[in-house]
């Protein structure tokens, strides 16, 4: 049996796209990945319920306790690397990382933004794309880089806006594409099929376009 691939998962909150994974791997036979931990700044976060629900190992670190953000963020590359993370999975880490964490795991980097990038980088992004008149909307997997939520996308899955749409409908129909895309871009990073070139991301040999892969409604 090859070694799994190690994903460690970075959380704040509710941790919906956590359990997704989860059960995505748990569903697929002989998955290349395995969740090898779950860290959360929060104590609180229910995603760290999920994980122990699990039987996955879980981890604590408060921002609060350290000097500034370099010095949680090298507690936390310790934290990470003490787990063999191959891949470090951003699901709702609600901090700003530093340039040093990017570049300590450039290429094996993933984060979830609930809106098509590059439109609609940071909060709000429902309300945005409502206030825009957008008639699609989505969310995007990306590599991250030191451009916040600029890195290169991987997989984008297109959201119709409805009439009389509001920001929390919307927003539900657009986290369970999340759940749907964030699982298959860990799949294809596991199976050795995704990486990052220097051009942008690589699927199957091929440099990614603009919007990465991307899933029509
Ligand atoms: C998601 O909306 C994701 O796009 C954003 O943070 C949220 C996390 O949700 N990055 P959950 O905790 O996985 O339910």
């Amino acid at each position: 049996m090859p070694q799994p691939v190690n994903v460690v998962v970075l959380l704040s909150g509710t941790g919906s796209n956590l359990q997704a994974l989860i059960d995505s791997i748990e569903a697929t036979p002989g998955h290349p990945a395995r969740v090898r931990a779950v860290i959360s700044n929060r104590a609180d976060a229910l995603g760290l319920q999920r994980a122990r629900d699990a039987g996955i190992d879980t981890a604590v670190l408060d921002h609060k306790a350290y000097a500034d953000r370099e010095a949680f963020d090298r507690a936390l590359v310790a934290l990470i690397d003490g787990f063999g993370a191959d891949l470090v999975v951003l699901a709702g880490f609600m901090r700003i990382l530093s340039v040093m964490f990017v570049r300590h795991y450039a290429g094996r980097l993933l984060n979830i933004h609930p809106s098509l990038l590059p439109r609609y980088k940071g909060l709000d992004t429902h309300q945005r794309a409502l206030d825009a008149g957008d008639r699609e909307h989505g969310c995007s997997v990306h590599f991250v880089t030191e451009e916040l939520d600029g890195g290169p996308l991987v997989v984008q899955a297109v959201v119709p806006v409805a009439e009389g749409d509001d920001a929390s409908r919307l927003a539900a129909r657009v986290h369970a594409q999340e759940h749907q895309i964030y699982p298959l871009a860990v799949r294809w990073f596991a199976e050795g099929r995704l990486s990052l070139g220097e051009q942008g991301a690589i699927l199957d040999g091929q440099l990614l376009g603009a919007s990465g892969r991307r899933i029509p409604a």
